[in-house]
């Protein structure tokens, strides 16, 4: 039987990477970072997905810094929003699906409860609202597409919170860290698995309604706990650093000069995609316990 293609855009990235080493060598794959394919020019993009002919499109690339979004708007819009919408119109004549991915940033977290796909969205920064508009013109596209949100995304290729809490443990005996803001970090490591299985039943027809899937994992936490738990973990593992006299303060996003306004709730309620998926996914301190361990070793 003939392989299934796959074709990978932004590789390049925390994700992307990820995709790159662990995506199931059930399929042919064919990986694209930013200096091979650049998203937003439309003629390259065309030529080799038409050269490919892949059955599904994942795409990893994204403009995710928040920060500079608030001043290149343009700039995230474009890569966020404009080229998603190209390429969802692009593949609605083709029949390919399309894995994309979206952030819990669409929504303002004043809400209490977990979100769920159905919820109103009402972003609050310029990063956020380029996301959704990207989700709106896959959706208007028609083309067949499974949109996860995640929320926190750590892994081992690329910059994250984690890292940053060690590294900076390193060389300072004091941190502040944000105890207002709920969420749950989602590894990139479990993102690949249900990517994988998406892969495998879309291989053997088995049919995914295309739509929005919250994919984290469950349990929640705050970034101020997250550091609390990185630090415990480092110092039953390792005596290299002085983690045990850390001392970690919790201070509020308002507090933290020049900020842009972010959830304080980004809590993502998983239901829909477990009921597809039929397993419970794990809770967030299974995948984060043996990274952060890991990078810990290695570092
Ligand atoms: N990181 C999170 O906490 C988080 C949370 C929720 C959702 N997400 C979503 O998850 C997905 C993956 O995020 P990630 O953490 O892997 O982000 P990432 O590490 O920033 O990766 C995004 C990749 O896209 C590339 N890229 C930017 N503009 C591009 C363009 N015009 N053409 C092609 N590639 C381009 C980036 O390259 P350069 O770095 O060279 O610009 C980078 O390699 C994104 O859709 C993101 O919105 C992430």
């Amino acid at each position: 039987m003939q392989k299934l293609k796959v074709l990978v855009l932004g590789s390049g990235g925390q994700l992307g990477k990820e995709l790159k080493y662990n995506l199931t060598k059930n399929v042919s794959t064919i990986f694209f970072d930013k200096e091979k394919l650049d998203i937003t020019n439309y003629d390259l993009l065309k030529n080799k997905i038409n050269n490919f002919d892949p059955s599904i499109i994942i795409n990893a690339a994204a403009f995710t810094n928040v920060n500079k979004a608030e001043e290149n708007k343009k700039e995230a819009f474009s890569v966020n929003s404009d080229a998603v919408g190209f390429l969802s119109n692009l593949i609605a004549k083709k029949d390919i699906w399309l894995i994309h991915f979206s952030t819990d940033y669409v929504f303002d977290g004043e809400q209490n409860l977990k979100y769920k796909e159905s919820d109103v969205t009402k972003p609050l920064n310029v990063y956020g609202m380029s996301k959704l508009s990207g989700e709106k013109k896959i959706i208007e596209s028609c083309c067949k597409y499974i949109i996860f949100r995640t929320s926190w995304v750590y892994g081992e290729y690329g910059n994250n919170f984690i890292k940053k809490i060690v590294d900076i443990a390193k060389t300072q005996k004091k941190i502040s860290v944000v105890s207002d803001q709920k969420g749950v970090p989602t590894s990139t490591y479990l993102i690949c698995r249900i990517i994988n299985k998406l892969i495998q039943d879309i291989s053997m027809d088995n049919f995914w309604t295309p739509g929005i899937y919250h994919l984290v994992p469950n349990g929640r936490t705050t970034w101020f706990e997250m550091a609390q738990e990185v630090a415990r973990i480092a110092s039953d593992e390792s005596v290299k650093y002085n983690f045990k006299n850390l001392i970690i303060e919790p201070i509020s996003n308002n507090r933290r000069s020049n900020e842009v306004k972010r959830p304080r709730n980004s809590l993502l309620c998983n239901k829909k995609l477990q009921i597809k998926l039929n397993f419970t996914l794990p809770n967030w301190n299974e995948d984060f316990l043996p990274f952060v361990i890991k990078y810990i070793r290695n570092n």
